[in-house]
């Protein structure tokens, strides 16, 4: 019997790429000191510490923005939060100040980001713009409430001499954002070169500088670039290459009323992947994903006052709907401590799932049972 577990290869791994995936894990699972590099500033030391089992938590990254009176609009002025939007909240390095959230200031808003799991995010970069780019035709199409759109960003990193999948520089425009609670980055390395600069001050080849701090400090502990290309290269695979937790088999009423209540019409339960992914095993198949990877505006109910690309403030991309079970919170800040409570955080009168809700509201409790009881197997 196959243990359950959020932390395994995936199933149809060569042997090339389970050594690639060991590489990675022993990355994913290390502890960062000064002399690694860590700081000037920094939010916590591993990727584990967040991402503890590929899942999510229990490190989180708290964001500050200033707002309008409104509480949720982000002003035009942020000159209040000089080091950008991220709390840092230790130094390292020779560092004294960390990057500390403003207190007292009301046109501050303090939101936290509860971290997304890693596990199936190689199946999510797989999947082929095209199918993508539909999804967005059809939202636009749509009547009713539900939308859906496509986070048009730009290639963040510096160019990657390692990357198996493309050949972008800085600034190569109009990708499709796939990553980040806003879909803000479109592949897993310039994700993983950006987590590793942004939650832990290492530079790379493809982030070379440290992240904005007080003291103005342009290096660390460590001189000049703190890892090579081949740690961000093996942390990246190591993501790619993790499975989807083993599904359980769900209820059948439940996947029905899933469909039935339009939860499906932005989970969209599998997409096609594109025929040249470099993972062999995620290469032109069906991944089930549960997400549309678009952005859908949520209300202000669920707005954090932080624009990223084109994602306003209301917009999160659609959470891929997997390996619940392994998360004791849900939503971006992990407000939802139950997935009825996730369902129920979806019906801002001003969200696009609002009539899902009351649809889902109107049911009777065995239903609601049966529709959360398929959630929770996926
Ligand atoms: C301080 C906590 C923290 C640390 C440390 C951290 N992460 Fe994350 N991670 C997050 C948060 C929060 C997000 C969501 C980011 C956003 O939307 O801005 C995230 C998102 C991700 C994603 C995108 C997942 C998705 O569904 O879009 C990947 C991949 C990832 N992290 C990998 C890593 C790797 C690899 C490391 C180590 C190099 C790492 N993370 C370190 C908190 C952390
Ligand atoms: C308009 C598109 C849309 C519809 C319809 C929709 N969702 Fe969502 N769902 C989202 C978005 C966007 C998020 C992320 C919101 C956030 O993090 O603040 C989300 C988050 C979730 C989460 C939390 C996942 C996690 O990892 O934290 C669950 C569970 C969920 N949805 C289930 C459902 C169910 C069940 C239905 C049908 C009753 C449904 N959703 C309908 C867009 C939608």
């Amino acid at each position: 019997m196959q243990l359950d577990r959020s932390d395994v290869p995936l199933l149809q791994a060569a042997p090339d790429e389970l050594a690639r995936f060991d590489e990675g894990d022993v990355l994913f699972e290390t502890m960062l000191r000064e002399a690694d590099g860590l700081g000037p500033v920094y939010v916590r030391a591993s990727c584990q510490a967040c991402h503890a089992g590929d899942g999510r938590g229990p490190g989180l990254v708290s964001r500050v923005a200033v707002v309008e009176r409104d509480g949720v609009t982000p002003s035009r002025d942020q000159t209040r939060v000089p080091f950008g939007s991220v709390v840092r909240p230790y130094a390292a390095g020779g560092a004294k100040r960390a990057v500390l959230a403003p207190t007292d200031d009301p046109s501050i808003r303090l939101t936290h980001r509860f971290p997304p799991a890693v596990f199936g995010r190689g199946h999510i970069e797989a999947v082929a713009d095209e199918a993508i780019e539909q999804l967005a035709r059809a939202a636009a199409e749509r009547t009713g409430p539900i939308r859906g759109r496509v986070n048009r960003v730009t290639y963040q990193s510096l160019r990657n001499p390692g990357a198996t999948l493309h050949s972008y520089d800085r600034g190569t425009p109009n990708l499709i954002g796939r990553f980040g609670l806003k879909a803000r980055v479109a592949t897993l390395d310039d994700f993983v070169a950006d987590a590793l600069q942004g939650d832990m001050g290492i530079t790379s080849p493809l982030r070379p500088d440290e992240p904005p701090n007080p003291e103005g400090r342009l290096d660390d502990a460590k001189p000049g670039i703190d890892v090579d290309l081949t740690v961000v290269n093996a942390l990246t695979d190591y993501v790619r290459l993790l499975e989807i937790p083993q599904r359980r088999s769900g209820s059948a009423r439940g996947r029905e009323l899933f469909g039935r209540l339009q939860c499906a019409t932005c989970h969209i339960p599998s997409l096609e992947t594109r025929g040249d992914y470099p993972v062999r095993g995620l290469a032109a198949k069906r991944v089930e994903v549960y997400t549309d990877l678009l952005l859908h505006d949520m209300g202000p109910s669920l707005a954090d006052g932080v624009e990223e690309g084109s994602a306003s403030s209301r917009e999160w991309r659609t959470a891929p709907l997997i390996g619940l079970r392994f998360s004791g919170a849900f939503l971006h800040d992990g407000r939802a401590k139950t997935l009825r409570d996730a369902v129920l955080a979806h019906g801002d009168p001003e969200s696009e799932a609002r009539e899902t809700v009351r649809a889902f509201s109107a049911l009777n409790d065995e239903d609601q049972d049966e529709l959360l009881s398929f959630v929770s197997t996926l």
